[in-house]
Formats: C-alpha cells, structure tokens, sequence
C-alpha cells in the first residue's frame, strides 16, 4: 500500500491541483491531501472551507483523503504514515524553491522522497495566488477553478460568508 502526501495551501484549490491529484491517484494506492495550516497567512478560505471543497472536487476519486495539518511537513508524513511527497512542478521557475524544500526535508527526516509531477501543460500557468488576485479586480477567474470552488469564491467575493 503505498501512500503518497500531497501537501499545500489550496486557497484555492485549482484545476491545476486537480489535474495532480487525478494523475497521482492513478500511480498511488492513497493520494492523502494535506492541507495545510499556516499561521502567517491570510487565507481567502478557512481551513474546514478548504477541506470540504477539495472533498467536494475529488469525491469521484475514490483513493483520495483530505486531511489538515499544522506545523512541520516532516511530522505530517510520519503521522500519515506517507511513503512520499508530492509536489506540482509547472515552470522551471518552480524548480528552485521546491528542490530546496524537498531537500530541506529529507535532511531533517532522512526518509523523506519527494515526488514531483507536471500538470496538464493547459494548467501549467495557473496559480492559486494569480486567481485570487484576478478574482479580486473582478476578472474572469471560473475556468481556473473547480466549478463549486468557483461557486464558493464568487459567494466571497459578495461577502456572502
Ligand atoms: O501550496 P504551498 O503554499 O506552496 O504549500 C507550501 C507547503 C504547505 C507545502 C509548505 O509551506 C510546508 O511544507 N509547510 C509546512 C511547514 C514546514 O514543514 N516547513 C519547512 C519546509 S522545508
């Protein structure tokens, strides 16, 4: 049973995410989704609104959990019992800080195998940031993200909740 962690901000969980997750779920017996709990950041959606809508997004994938947690990676994938990371790599521009990160880990937990995959090329561009930011000055963001997390920002952006 090999299980594979894929951890992140996800605010918001985008079709480039999906796309991983889709393909991950394919080589992996469990994709568990960690969603993670930063402190220093100022998320668009709370951790539980995170969670539910990736639930939401990936309920057709069966292998898929969805899980949260705080603090250092490294004793998120003990906890989880992961054989490994997994990290999207969409540009050479991501390569620097996610090898740095990946190589950050494996020397506090020697064991630690970070995985990298490429999104579809169609997704490649897309940031959960860049959305955000696109969503705020009122541009077209739906086709970047799942249709109900579309749904769920658009409820933000009109200070539903
Ligand atoms: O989606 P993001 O924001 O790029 O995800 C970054 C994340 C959550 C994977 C990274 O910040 C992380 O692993 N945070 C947990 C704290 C930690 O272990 N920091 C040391 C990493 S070397």
């Amino acid at each position: 049973m090999k299980k594979v962690l894929y951890p992140g901000s996800f605010d918001p969980f985008t079709i480039g995410h999906f796309d991983l997750v889709e393909r991950a779920s394919k080589l992996f017996d469990e994709v568990i989704i960690g969603v993670a709990i930063n402190p220093g950041k100022n998320p668009m959606f709370t951790l539980t609104e995170r969670e539910n809508l990736i639930r939401e997004c990936c309920k057709e994938i069966p292998n898929v959990k969805v899980v949260s947690f705080e603090g250092l990676l490294i004793d998120a994938i003990t906890a989880f019992k992961a054989d490994a990371v997994l990290r999207g790599l969409r540009a050479f521009s991501d390569f620097e800080y996610e090898l740095q990160m990946a190589l950050m880990n494996r020397s506090m937990l020697a064991s630690c195998e970070t995985i990298f995959m490429m999104p579809n090329a169609n997704t490649s561009f897309i940031s959960s940031h860049m959305v955000k930011e696109i969503a705020n000055l009122n541009g077209s963001f739906e086709q970047y993200v799942p249709q109900i997390v579309a749904e769920a920002m658009r409820k933000k952006l009109n200070g539903a909740n």
